[in-house]
């Protein structure tokens, strides 16, 4: 065949095929004229934040060496970079342009961890959207987002970034991020590819001290740390990146079981794998491989695609294919996941490198409501709040996040822009104008580490004063997130010395606390007669926060993650197995009680700590509201159900108080018996619903038999005949029970 004749043949191939396919036949085509160090070069990703970056890169990238950059985002560096790619490399690949924009780009959302205690996935979605129209003004094109790793551990600093202990919030939520990131379709300009992260077992990293090593048997995997991941594939998520982690001996980014069993042969992916920073020549400092060429061969082989940052690939890809070690069909096939993430981003088409810029107004007021949301509740003692300005003369606000711009961001804001905040102190200021009531406000602290308390009496001061003292508590953003971990997790420096000095003075103290992780609270519980866990709540989490106190909003948040009474029941979380010994309010001895000389039997001889007992200070789902919920009887279309039969549970759910509110309705199953131990509770489905004073709503769940299917001790999934309890109620403790039966086994399932 003459040329022409073989370019009309591809282009009729390419209309005959659906758009699936026709990305198929787009990729062959170029990689059958691509040379060997073209290939090698799109499975390169560089760093490329440097102000020189055009002369640094412009030659490789023109060499066909770069297949994507990371943290480059300067819109005019960005437009020349893809300029040279597409005008000056030979075959014209233009590059994917790589940040890490986790919540929010210049304006911020809520933490992810924050955002989970919307349990809104609509919002959640909705601001990861956000994120994607204001990132893909500059060129971004791919973002290294949902961080979907199950945790439960608070000392860990990327509990800020995930999306809490629970693998079915986690799941849902991490779905409605990709979608978001990802937009109708991920050729829209303003869509970004998602990269759900870290794959996998990342956030079970021993003693809560990042990159730790996991250790998790395969079973805990299967059924808690995978199912986010296998619902972000389901969601269509167009990228993945390996985990930093060592899980049972094999790091993650060089673990076929993962990447290939799983990932590839398992869930059938078909979206671009990338290992994290520097992390496949980290193989070598984990221990497993003695040189760098060996940690390509390993990482390869095991099926990550991309090298971030390592440079790996790009130095020993090539010798290893010459030595026969790496067929080149992997190569291709690595290749080829690169190049059909670019087709489906729009990259060789029309899409522009630039999108337009969304509308300033709708940005800042999604993201109050996503703070508005985040924010929970956790202590109301007497209805401290919301507070009555008409009953008011005189607030303090005090405290070292009162009026922080940058540290209500959180963490992962490299782009975000402390001029677009609303910090608490200015919100209240203009509200307290507006009703007449005078603030006065004193820092007490450079920073919530110090522990210097000399302006501890200045405070005092402004406290005495007023009618009522807001103290503004918690950890500064640079406390929290990757690398940032704490083996101690009280408040930090002398906050808990402020908090007792305030209480001293008489006045009702109320706490708002904005931090990347749950703290233990246990030191100052008593002292406070109301506590707002606010988390980093972002731009407009002052104004959102101000609403909330003065009653304007209704806290509606409800936990994604427990929170300790103390360090050193971690991990404490609702979704735990029964053991044989399980402890109960009876079974329990704690330490003060103990009776001198005790036999050794005399201590309950269950599964507790005798000096915290075993339940944590604040459960999982749990948060207040400024009204009440009562639940009525569950009523169950069914007490025995076949495999193919959907079950319906429903209840009435009525809002027993005096204002409008939201309740976030939690249906928890217990599975009694199984092949395999199963959770004491496990959440399987919620729903958000807004009801006005004494107004009742039937709240109705369909479950199936899906929901009863876990990972077996054969670690295949199915579901077991047997009975089942369900719950429905406002946290992981609560609601009324009842009971059903699946009467036979469903067929086992990959
Ligand atoms: C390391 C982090 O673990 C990962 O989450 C992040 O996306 C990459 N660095 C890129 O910055």
């Amino acid at each position: 065949m003459n040329n022409e004749k073989a370019v009309m043949a591809k282009v009729q191939e390419i209309n005959a095929s659906t758009s699936k396919d026709r990305v198929e036949v787009r990729v062959r085509d170029l990689l059958d004229r691509m040379s060997l160090e073209e290939k090698i070069g799109q499975l390169n990703q560089v760093e490329a934040s440097a102000d020189n970056v055009l002369d640094l890169l412009g030659d490789d990238i023109r060499a066909g060496q770069v297949g994507s950059i990371i943290n480059q985002v300067d819109r005019d560096t960005v437009l020349e970079l893809q300029r040279i790619a597409r005008e000056e490399s030979r075959l014209g690949i233009p590059l994917l342009v790589g940040r890490d924009v986790i919540h929010g780009f210049k304006t911020v959302v809520p933490l992810p961890i924050g955002q989970a205690a919307s349990w809104n996935p609509q919002l959640v979605e909705a601001c990861a959207r956000l994120a994607s129209e204001e990132a893909s003004t500059v060129g971004v094109n791919w973002t290294f987002a949902p961080m979907i790793d199950v945790c439960r551990d608070p000392r860990w600093g990327r509990i800020a970034e995930c999306l809490g202990e629970d693998p079915v919030l986690t799941s849902v939520l991490g779905a409605a991020m990709v979608r978001g990131f990802q937009g109708a379709s991920l050729d829209d300009p303003s869509s970004l590819a998602a990269c759900a992260k870290h794959f996998a077992g990342y956030g079970a990293s021993e003693s809560g001290r990042d990159y730790n090593t996991t250790n998790l048997p395969e079973n805990e995997l299967r059924n808690v740390h995978f199912p986010p991941f296998r619902a972000a594939v389901e969601a269509g998520v167009a990228s993945l990146m390996t985990s930093f982690s060592d899980i049972d001996g094999v790091p993650a980014t060089a673990n076929s079981f993962l990447l290939r069993d799983v990932l590839r042969e398992e869930w059938r992916y078909d979206g671009l794998v990338v290992s994290d920073w520097d992390a496949i020549q980290q193989l070598c400092v984990h221990g497993l491989t003695e040189t760098r060429d060996e940690a390509a061969f390993q990482a390869a082989s095991a099926g990550v695609d991309m090298d971030m940052v390592a440079g790996a690939y790009l130095q020993h890809l090539a010798g290893l294919v010459a030595s026969g070690r790496i067929e080149l069909e992997t190569v291709d096939r690595m290749v080829a996941n690169v190049l059909r993430l670019k087709f489906r981003l729009g990259l060789f088409d029309s899409r522009p490198v630039l999108a337009d810029e969304p509308a300033r107004m709708t940005s800042r007021s999604l993201a109050k409501e996503a703070a508005l949301q985040s924010c929970v509740l956790l202590k109301n003692e007497g209805r401290a709040l919301p507070l009555d300005p008409a009953c008011l003369d005189h607030l303090a606000v005090i405290g070292p996040l009162a009026n922080e711009p940058a540290e209500q961001l959180g963490t992962w804001v490299f782009d975000g822009d402390p001029e677009r905040s609303v910090t608490p102190l200015a919100a209240i200021e203009s509200l307290a104008a507006d009703a007449g009531m005078s603030v006065s406000h004193a820092r007490a602290m450079p920073t919530t580490r110090s522990l210097d308390e000399t302006a501890f009496a200045e405070a005092e001061a402004i406290a005495r004063n007023a009618d009522v003292v807001v103290v503004f508590l918690g950890e500064e953003a640079i406390l929290s997130g990757e690398a940032h971990c704490r083996a101690d997790i009280d408040l930090p420096g002398a906050q808990v010395s402020l908090v007792k000095r305030l209480k001293a003075v008489g006045k009702p103290v109320i706490a708002v606390i904005q931090a990347g992780r749950p703290l233990t609270l246990t030191s100052v519980i008593d002292d406070l007669d109301a506590i707002l866990f606010a988390w980093h709540p972002g731009s407009l989490g002052g104004a959102a926060i101000a609403d909330l106190l003065f009653g304007r909003a209704c806290p509606s948040g409800k936990l994604p993650v427990s929170f300790p009474k103390m360090v050193g029941q971690i991990p404490v979380y609702y979704g735990h197995k029964n053991t044989g010994r399980p402890p109960t309010p009876d079974s329990i001895v704690l330490i003060d009680d103990i009776a001198s000389g005790a036999a050794q039997t005399s201590l309950g001889m269950t599964a507790f700590h005798l000096d915290a007992g075993y339940e944590p200070l604040y459960r999982f789902g749990f948060g207040l509201s400024y009204t009440e919920f009562a639940y009525s009887e569950l009523s169950l279309s069914a007490v025995r159900i076949t495999p193919s039969e959907t079950l319906t549970v429903a209840v009435n759910v009525t809002n027993s108080g005096e204002v409008e509110g939201d309740e976030i309705v939690q249906l928890y199953l217990r599975d009694r018996f199984g092949s395999v131990t199963r959770p004491v509770r496990e959440l399987k489905a919620f729903q958000r619903v807004t009801l006005a004073p004494g107004e009742t709503r039937e709240v109705r769940f369909s479950l199936t038999v899906e929901d009863l299917k876990f990972y077996k001790r054969d670690q295949t999934r199915g579901a077991e005949a047997g009975k089942f309890d369900v719950w429905i109620g406002g946290d992981s403790a609560a609601g009324r029970k009842a009971e059903f039966t699946l009467t036979q086994d469903s067929p086992a399932m990959a």
